[in-house]
């Protein structure tokens, strides 16, 4: 159904239904395929600086349990000194310092069963370290946590199983340092056995900045990528409808065009059964009028002699007023006929030529060929029969096109010199081969190109018009034709 209605709409809306369903389409797509190359981005950043600031952390606490802390409880046997001694004491404490320049990242050393308070998991916490607990290869942990300033990206990578030398101070509370019993108290982080595992250290990375920017950067995208589309839609359409106002016009124009070629050859056939019909009409009258001229003769002669008896004189009488008649009517329907036999008005042949020019102007600039039409500036009237003319100068125009190429000339000219107008038609063409020069005005006269029916017909329209039509012609350098009329010829005749 959609399908059809789409190829049932105008190519111009059935374009632009594209264009935006295309929009509607990409822009959810490559706005998402942004935004996740962008936040994998951030993730990537996060999960590096992370990874510093754990082995950061990690480094410390190892430095502690195997340097610092065997040499302090050699020196100092039997001593628990926490700010040396104590891993995760001295790790918590660089990273305070750490955070004092960085205060956006936090640290957190979680445990279930805590000797210091602050190291308390909460419940995010406790299920990492639960999945620690479970999952024995599992060494790293990452995810999301959103909290009251925004979203962070954590990594958490599992606390140091207890071995025996932990025991020391996390195992039985009875046997451990005085000073730690001292200063913890006998619960928090006791009872502890071999292999346990009860903490993870934990990194968190602010996120929501890079994620923020991120989808600012997707929002300016949708922004741009939402403009250009418009540009590129406006553009389109305003292009398709320029495009579609040419067909248009250009339709018309050859409609236009069609209707002219249409009355011509309607005139051509009506000028030419009128032709026939009254050339045949004269032609009977003209038979006519001899039998009656006859009949009238004689009728006369046998009048004259005295002889005839009266009755038949009477006869004789009538037979010769009608001859007279008859003849009358042969000669009154001669010059009846003789002064409508065609079809001139008084006519400019600017206009004429003007008129034809414009019919023929696109095709030849299509062509690449310059037009030039230079016309005398007063009117050029006289009797013409405008639709004749018309179909001998497109022709002569006609034979220019196709015997010039591109990149020349064709010129137009008229002008008035005393009782002659005078059209000249040039161009730049091939010309004419000097041995056919004498034959072209010649009925079916054959070229290696065409049957020339075409010239023949001009030089008939042209003598219609009592007119004389020559041409010159240098083979490669072009052929001019020279139309010559009397502005006065029906008075003449
Ligand atoms: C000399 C005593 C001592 C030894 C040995 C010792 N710890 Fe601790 N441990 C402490 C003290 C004290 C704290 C509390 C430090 C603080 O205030 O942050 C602590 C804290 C911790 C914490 C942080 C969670 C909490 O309970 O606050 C973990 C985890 C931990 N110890 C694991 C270990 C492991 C694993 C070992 C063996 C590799 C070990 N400890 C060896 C004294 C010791």
């Amino acid at each position: 159904m959609a399908i059809i209605r789409l190829k049932n709409l105008a190519p111009r809306k059935r374009f632009s239904l594209m264009l935006i369903i295309i929009y509607i389409i990409s822009l959810p797509i490559i706005s998402t395929v942004t935004y996740l190359i962008l936040k994998q981005n951030a993730i990537r950043d996060a999960y590096n600086a992370g990874k510093l600031h754990l082995s950061a952390m990690e480094a410390t606490k190892h430095y502690v349990a195997d340097k610092l802390r065997p040499i302090l409880q050699r020196e100092m046997p039997g001593r628990f000194i926490v700010e040396g001694m104590s891993r995760s004491y001295v790790a918590g404490n660089i990273a305070e310092r750490v955070h004092q320049e960085l205060p956006q990242y936090k640290y957190k050393n979680a445990s279930l069963n805590p000797r210091n308070p602050k190291n308390k998991a909460d419940e995010f916490e406790a299920g990492i370290i639960n999945k620690f607990r479970e999952n024995k290869e599992l060494k790293e942990w990452r995810g999301f946590r959103s909290g009251p300033d925004g979203e962070y990206y954590v990594i958490a990578r599992v606390g140091a199983p207890f071995s025996a030398d932990c025991l020391r101070c996390h195992g039985d509370p009875a046997v451990a340092p005085e000073e730690l019993i001292k200063r913890y108290g006998p619960t928090g982080g006791f009872n502890m056995m071999a292999g346990d595992i009860v903490d993870a250290i934990l990194a968190y990375i602010p996120i929501h900045v890079p994620l923020d920017s991120a989808k600012r950067v997707v929002a300016i995208f949708i922004g741009i990528y939402t403009i250009f589309f418009s540009v590129i839609f406006l553009v389109i359409d305003v292009r398709f409808r320029w495009f579609y106002e040419k067909i248009d016009s250009d339709k018309k124009k050859i409609e236009e065009i069609n209707t002219e070629i249409l009355n011509l050859n309607q005139d051509i056939e009506s000028i030419a059964a009128e032709r026939t019909m009254s050339e045949m009409a004269l032609r009977v009258a003209d038979r006519v009028r001899n039998p009656a001229t006859v009949i009238g003769g004689l009728c006369h002669r046998l009048l004259e002699k005295e002889k005839v008896p009266e009755p038949y004189r009477g006869k004789l009488e009538d037979i010769l007023t009608k001859s007279q008649e008859l003849e009358k009517i042969v000669r009154d329907f001669e010059s009846l006929m003789k002064s409508k036999r065609f079809m001139f008005k008084r006519d400019d042949l600017n206009e004429i030529v003007l008129a034809t020019a414009s019919l023929m102007e696109q095709e030849i600039k299509d062509k690449g060929i310059k037009l030039s039409i230079h016309l005398s500036d007063t009117p050029l009237l006289f009797n013409a029969n405008k639709q004749l003319l018309k179909v001998a100068i497109n022709h002569l125009l006609r034979n220019a096109l196709e015997s010039t190429p591109s990149g020349g000339k064709i010129s137009i000219s008229t002008s008035i010199k005393e009782d002659n107008i005078f059209l000249t038609i040039s161009d730049t063409g091939i010309g004419i081969p000097p041995e056919d020069m004498h034959r072209i005005f010649e009925p079916f006269f054959t070229t290696k190109e065409r049957i020339g029916m075409g010239l023949p017909l001009v030089k008939q329209i042209v003598e219609d018009h009592l007119g004389h039509i020559s041409v010159d012609s240098i083979p490669k350098m072009g052929t001019t034709f020279h139309l010559i009329f009397p502005v006065r010829w029906t008075e003449q005749e």
